[in-house]
Order: structure tokens, then C-alpha cells, then sequence
């Protein structure tokens, strides 16, 4: 496999098949205070990573625009934020969790009709495979209905009364305030949206900021916010993070920072609030989750599941294993094995059927990695597996490189696309040792089949990291799973009953147990008159 076998990869124009062909975008619209606006100043062109042949070259296909708003219209969606949230007395923070669940539901009916359009858009934008888009849109309006369910059963529980030394209490979760949400390229909808969602329905009002790729896709969504939240509750900001995120942050309106991408693009951005113990941050950052391959291991099964870790989404996940410790007894058997795996790997345009590699949508990635690479060579490793580091514009064949260790850069650095360093060890002190210095915390994974030496590594593990996972790849799902890191890697943690709380503060309403106090909270119960204060069951 060489680059002219990878240039014959990329499509010629006309041989996209149709249903998956792409009617530009030029995006004009944006949405603040219940208004589509319409954008008559800059804005920033969309080149997909999917690139046309044209004999002996490809180029990059144009698929859109977006607005880049300036200072003044991101203030403007950021005063509409703050007026629907009114200090908390706004319609939406005020609305009962009912209403609020419906405006959710309906909300959610309209995204669905919107399926074919999104898949698309995340195929064109980020290379996202069919598969793997659909997934992302299906497990995204499931969730919805999870955070619904969820909300309900919470609601269930803080509907009655506590009783104690004397004083009776409702306590219910309310909201924070203003929430900026702003999620990452690799999984541009699902993670936004894993934030808005509870953020949203907890009573919040939102900015949200789509990501520089995968920004084109909200489009179809913008008339659905529009139309199932009061106005104000949810405003889109599209633009240059550096020209909108400061104004926003140093404003001092912000409460709440919903980020999940790097932890030098959070820390700039906490820096700037005025008041920063009134900035609550909930992060999804960094990670380099190792696996450690026992000698004992089943193979087979080590192989498979350490493909998917590293090179789903060709190594794009924050969950991606991204460094793989090998006992020597049985690195010459695993690297075959793994090597031949990732040289069976189908490399083409998202649509086709059983791709796994596909065009890199960050800008000069390919240039990255192979820097990454030569580094690595020049300390001594190699590249294992047939064309790995071989490139064209945007594709990159995955390289397994081995020995690796701590003199290169791949060893602690996250590298977040397409290469899988292999280190072989001795001694089961090595990983752990890799794991305690390391500067991020978030996942790992054992492979074995003894449950005593499992054991053994479980312990010191716990404490490192946030999720330990025998003989199975890194991943954040099952939704309902907490999903958070330890060190650089998070702040918060994720799930759909997690977020729920990590977007509202417990509140109460407490009063001593005389008889003017029962009379008067009896009659605001009977006559329905609070919804905070409500015995309501939300069936
Ligand atoms: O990019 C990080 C994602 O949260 C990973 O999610 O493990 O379901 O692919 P995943």
C-alpha cells in the first residue's frame, strides 16, 4: 500500500453514490432569544476531509459556511440567556419538570425527522463512518429519553416530604444559572448534546458553541430549538473561540462551563472569569489510556478488543487505548497478530461499506502523526505493520510502532489519531509505574485470565484512574455508567443520571413543625400554587 493506493481512495466527483451526495451549506442563520438571525458578516469556509481525485491529485471538497459572529452578537445571545434565566425566575428555570419534559419531548420528536440529514453532514464533516454516525444520532435521541426517564424517577423521589428533629422539608435539585456548553469534533453531537440535554432540562438556560469541525450538522436542528423552548433558553453562537469565549467567560454571567476538549483550552477559559469560585466547571478532557496485555492473556481476544480501542474512529475517542504495555513472554505473538489485524483494516470513504479508517478532519493531522512517527524511529522503534505511516492529503494508514518507550513523544503525549505505540515490559511495575506519573487519569484495560494476578492490579489501579476494564477496550458507554477521569482528564462526571445533578444544586424548602407552618405549606400543595413546593407525581 503505497500513497498513489491511497489517492485512488478518495472518490472521483462523480462517483459519490447519490444518496450520500452533499448539498452545500452556506449557513447564514443562527439562533439568539428566539430568533433566527440572519448573518451578513464574516464567515468561515467548510472543506470536508473527503477529498475529490482528479487524476493524479485530490482535492479538498467545499461543503459550506458558517457565521463567525463578532463580540457584539455573542453578548447579545449571552444577555439572552441571562434574561430567560432571570436569576432563576424566569419562565423556564420556574416551568415545572413536567413542562419541561414535554418542551424535551417534543423537542426530541423534531430531531429525529432530521436523522438522514445529520448522518450525512457528520460523514461529510468528520469522516464519521455510516455506522458509527448512525450510532451517534441514534444513541444521542436515546439518551434524550434516558435523561427524561431519569429526570422522572428523581422528580418521584424528591416529590414527598422529610421529616426530622422537628422540621419538615421538600429538597429538590434547581438550577445553576447560564450554562456554556461547548463539545468536541470527534463526537460533535453526541457529547454536546450529553451536556445540553441535562443542562437544558434541569432548568438552565444555554449558549452552545458547535465545534470548528462539525459545526454544519446544528443547522437542521436550529428551527427545533427555536420552536420547542421559550426564547432565550437555548442561543447558538458560532464563531472564532478565541475572538467570543473570552467576552463571554470575563462577563461574569457565565455559571456554568460545559467543555469536553483539552485541559490548555479549559484552563484559558476558567483563567478569565472575574470571579472564578462562582464558575462551575463540568470537563471532559484529555486522557492516554494504556492497556496491559498479562502474559496469560487470551490473545485472539486481546487483539480484537485492542483494535477497536485503538483505531475506531481511527484512534479519535478521549476512551481510544492510546498506548499498549505488552508482557515480552508475548509480544513477538501479540505484534504479529495485532499488525496483520490492523493491515486488514479497510481504509476508504465513510459511506463504504466496512471502512474503519477515513479521512482525518483536523487540519495538517496527517503531518502530526507523522512527525510522531519519525520521532519515534529516530528512538529506536519501528513500524510493524504493512504501508503503517503511509499518507495521502487526508487518509493515513495506521502504524503500530515498536519498541516504544519513554524517550519518544508517542509515550506520554496524546496523539489522538491513527498509531498504536507498543511497549514490551518485564516487570507488571512498568504500566503501573506509567499509570502513577502520568499527568491524566481517565481508563484502562487488563487482559488475563488469572483472577489473582487481576486482582493485584485492580487495587492500585482504582485509585489512578476512573474505570478498570478486564479483557474489554476503553469506552465511555453504557450511558448510564459514570463516565469522569481523575488528574488532567475531567472534572465532573457523566452519565445520564450523573449529569442530572452535576447541572443543578440541591434546594430546599425547610420549616419548623408547627401548625401555622403545615396549614400554610398544605394550602400552596392543595392549591397548586408553587411547583417547587408540589406533591406532584409525575407518572
Ligand atoms: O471521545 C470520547 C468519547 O466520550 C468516547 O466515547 O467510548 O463511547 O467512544 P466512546
Amino acid at each position: 500500500m503505497d500513497t498513489k493506493d491511497l489517492l485512488n481512495m478518495f472518490p472521483e466527483k462523480n462517483s459519490i453514490p447519490a444518496e450520500y451526495q452533499l448539498q452545500p451549506i452556506y449557513q447564514k442563520e443562527y439562533l439568539i432569544n428566539g430568533v433566527i438571525h440572519v448573518w451578513t458578516g464574516n464567515t468561515r469556509e467548510v472543506y470536508s476531509p473527503i477529498c475529490v481525485r482528479n487524476k493524479d491529485f485530490v482535492e479538498p471538497v467545499l461543503i459550506g459556511s458558517y457565521p463567525l459572529l463578532n463580540e457584539k452578537e455573542v453578548l447579545e445571545g449571552l444577555d439572552a440567556a441571562v434574561g430567560a434565566y432571570d436569576t432563576g425566575r424566569g419562565q423556564w428555570p420556574t416551568m415545572s419538570v413536567e413542562q419541561r419534559i414535554q418542551c424535551m419531548k417534543s423537542f426530541n420528536l423534531r430531531m429525529r425527522e432530521k436523522r438522514k440529514e445529520i448522518v450525512t453532514l457528520l460523514m461529510w464533516e468528520i469522516c464519521k463512518t455510516l455506522t458509527d454516525a448512525e450510532k451517534e444520532f441514534d444513541r444521542t435521541v436515546e439518551y434524550i429519553d434516558a435523561t427524561i426517564n431519569s429526570l422522572k424517577d428523581l422528580d418521584r423521589v424528591s416529590s414527598r416530604f422529610v421529616f426530622e428533629l422537628g422540621i419538615f422539608a421538600q429538597i429538590r435539585r434547581a438550577p445553576l444559572g447560564v450554562v456554556l456548553c461547548m463539545g468536541p469534533f470527534n463526537y460533535p453531537l453526541n457529547e454536546t448534546f450529553t451536556t445540553m440535554i441535562p443542562a437544558l432540562i434541569m432548568g438552565n438556560t444555554i449558549l452552545f458553541k458547535p465545534a470548528k469541525y462539525g459545526a454544519l450538522f446544528f443547522r437542521p436542528l436550529l428551527e427545533a430549538f427555536r420552536d420547542c423552548f421559550p426564547r432565550g433558553v437555548v442561543n447558538t453562537i458560532y464563531g472564532e473561540g478565541r475572538t467570543i469565549i473570552g467576552p463571554l467567560i470575563s462577563s461574569g454571567k457565565i455559571d456554568v462551563l460545559a467543555l469536553i476538549g483539552s485541559a490548555g483550552a479549559a484552563n484559558a477559559i476558567q483563567k478569565q472569569h472575574p470571579k472564578p469560585n462562582r464558575l462551575k466547571c463540568v470537563l471532559g478532557l484529555g486522557a492516554k489510556n494504556p492497556a496491559i496485555i498479562l502474559e496469560d492473556a487470551d490473545l485472539e481476544l486481546s487483539v480484537k478488543e485492542c483494535l477497536l480501542g485503538t483505531l475506531s474512529f481511527n484512534g479519535q475517542r478521549c476512551t481510544a487505548l492510546k498506548i499498549l504495555f505488552v508482557h515480552k513472554k508475548v509480544a513477538q505473538n501479540f505484534l504479529d497478530k495485532f499488525s496483520e489485524a490492523v493491515s486488514l483494516l479497510k481504509i476508504g470513504m465513510p459511506w463504504k461499506n466496512g471502512v474503519t479508517i477515513t479521512p482525518l478532519p483536523e487540519k495538517n493531522k496527517t503531518l502530526l502523526m507523522k512527525e510522531y512517527i519519525d520521532d519515534a524511529i529516530a528512538h529506536g522503534a519501528q513500524i510493524l505493520n504493512r504501508g503503517g505511516g503511509v499518507m495521502n492529503s487526508t487518509l493515513f494508514i495506521p502504524a503500530v510502532l515498536s519498541p516504544v518507550n519513554e524517550s519518544m513523544k508517542i509515550y506520554r503525549e496524546e496523539q489522538f489519531g491513527p498509531i498504536v505505540p507498543i511497549v514490551p515490559f518485564d516487570s507488571i511495575d512498568l504500566p503501573i509505574e506509567y499509570i502513577r506519573s502520568s499527568d491524566v487519569g481517565q481508563q484502562a484495560s487488563i487482559f488475563g485470565t488469572n483472577p489473582e494476578e487481576i486482582a493485584r492490579l485492580i487495587d492500585p489501579l482504582v485509585n489512578q484512574l476512573c474505570r478498570v476494564n478486564i479483557n474489554s477496550q476503553c469506552q465511555r458507554g453504557p450511558d448510564s455508567f459514570p463516565f469522569t477521569g481523575r488528574k488532567d482528564s475531567a472534572e465532573g462526571t457523566l452519565s445520564v443520571s450523573d449529569a442530572l445533578r452535576v447541572f443543578s444544586i440541591r434546594t430546599l424548602v425547610a420549616a419548623k413543625e408547627t401548625d401555622l407552618n403545615k396549614m400554610i405549606v398544605g394550602e400552596i400543595i392543595k392549591e397548586r400554587t408553587s411547583n417547587f413546593l408540589s406533591t406532584d407525581f409525575i407518572l
